[in-house]
């Protein structure tokens, strides 16, 4: 048998999270972020699952190479514009859109040569103060991008730092301060991330730009993807390659972390950090095992997990565990492990084999 750990990707699951996206903002362009990996769902797999989206947004020149040489066509933003130099004429040659957030690279743009129009999307930082211009020097931005010859058309984008939290205040102040310094340019706008579109309707503006709820993770704190209608795409899923009968007093895994409470069963399950289940994942963390739910017992290694299955009498070598996914959310697992869904989708490594259906 090969190595069971498996990531099922669900690509209806998927459409429909696309679908949700529209339904909530009919009046907005789409980019779909497909950056890290397609949030380690595979790249070229989820470009190729969403035909409509109107652009994709990537981190860097290799991710968007992928899709151009995989025979995308549609429009893609490097989210993070261009690193040096040489890029000017790599991001022109394969027709990408380039954020441009900081002053270095609006001096490699005016000192490169464009052989052809490349559209800029200038970057605001309207207060998350991580990346982009200040809204004040639109105006002076804008001018010098006009004078480079052959440059096209000029958007403006902003990032939310606390979307997620309805109850911010932050996120009306940075619409604010963004509307406020875009107004004269007559440029295209974009500031909402999946938070910003399911939470905040004034953000849609012309284009949206969704990644975590298109995977189904939930983005805004204390709601759960389910009652915000968002089905997941990936299950992280594996097998038990051991079942033994452990005593009470007996501890399990490195550190001798955890401690049968009573005489008990405990079954390993091939899946571990080694392939991206988060390793700090404590004792109780939720796992299910035949669809019903069981917990984490001891610490997580390298390969594999140990599992309390007091619940689970009937629990053989061979039968299913589920990690996160379809009845188990990844928002779920985040909270136990003490991270976020994003981290864990992906961290899912190579190892792990992916199967893609719908
Ligand atoms: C510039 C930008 N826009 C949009 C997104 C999508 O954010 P989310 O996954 O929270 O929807 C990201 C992700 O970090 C981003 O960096």
């Amino acid at each position: 048998m090969t190595r069971p750990a498996r990531a099922r990707i669900n690509l209806h699951a998927l459409q429909h999270n696309f679908s949700r996206v529209r339904q909530v903002a009919p009046h907005s362009n789409i980019m779909a972020i497909i950056k890290a990996n397609a949030y380690g769902h595979g790249l070229v797999r989820m470009a190729q699952a969403l035909p409509a989206a109107d652009a994709f947004g990537v981190a860097c020149l290799d991710e968007a190479i992928s899709l151009r040489e995989a025979g995308f066509d549609q429009r893609i933003v490097l989210l993070e514009g261009l690193f040096s130099a040489e890029d000017v004429g790599l991001i022109n040659g394969y027709r990408l859109d380039a954020v441009i957030h900081h002053a270095s690279q609006l001096a490699l743009l005016e000192q490169g040569r464009l052989l052809r129009s490349l559209d800029v999307w200038v970057k605001l930082d309207t207060g998350m103060h991580r990346l982009g211009f200040d809204p004040d020097s639109v105006a002076s931005v804008t001018a010098r991008l006009r004078a480079i010859p052959q440059l096209g058309n000029i958007h403006y984008m902003s990032h939310f730092c606390c979307a997620d939290d309805l109850d911010n205040a932050a996120t009306n102040r940075q619409l604010q301060v963004f509307l406020g310094a875009v107004a004269a340019t007559g440029g295209e706008q974009t500031l909402a991330n999946s938070a910003a579109i399911l939470g905040w309707p004034d953000t849609h503006r012309d284009w949206v730009r969704p990644g975590i709820m298109l995977y189904g993770g939930s983005p805004l704190s204390g709601h759960s993807a389910q009652s915000l209608d968002l089905q997941p795409v990936m299950t992280l899923g594996t097998r038990l390659i051991a079942v033994n009968a452990r005593r009470q007093g007996d501890a399990i895994g490195y550190g001798e972390d955890w401690t049968c409470p009573v005489d008990m069963r405990i079954g390993v399950a091939a899946i571990g950090y080694g392939d991206g289940y988060p390793r700090h994942a404590p004792s109780g963390a939720p796992v299910r095992v035949n669809g019903k739910p069981a917990a984490l017992a001891g610490r997580v290694s390298m390969d594999m997990i140990c599992i309390d299955l007091s619940d689970h009498p009937d629990a053989q070598v061979g039968d299913e565990v589920i990690l996160w996914g379809e009845g188990l959310p990844v928002d779920t697992v985040a909270a136990a492990a003490g991270t976020i869904s994003y981290e864990l989708l992906c961290g899912v490594g190579s190892r792990v084999q992916f199967e893609y259906h719908g």
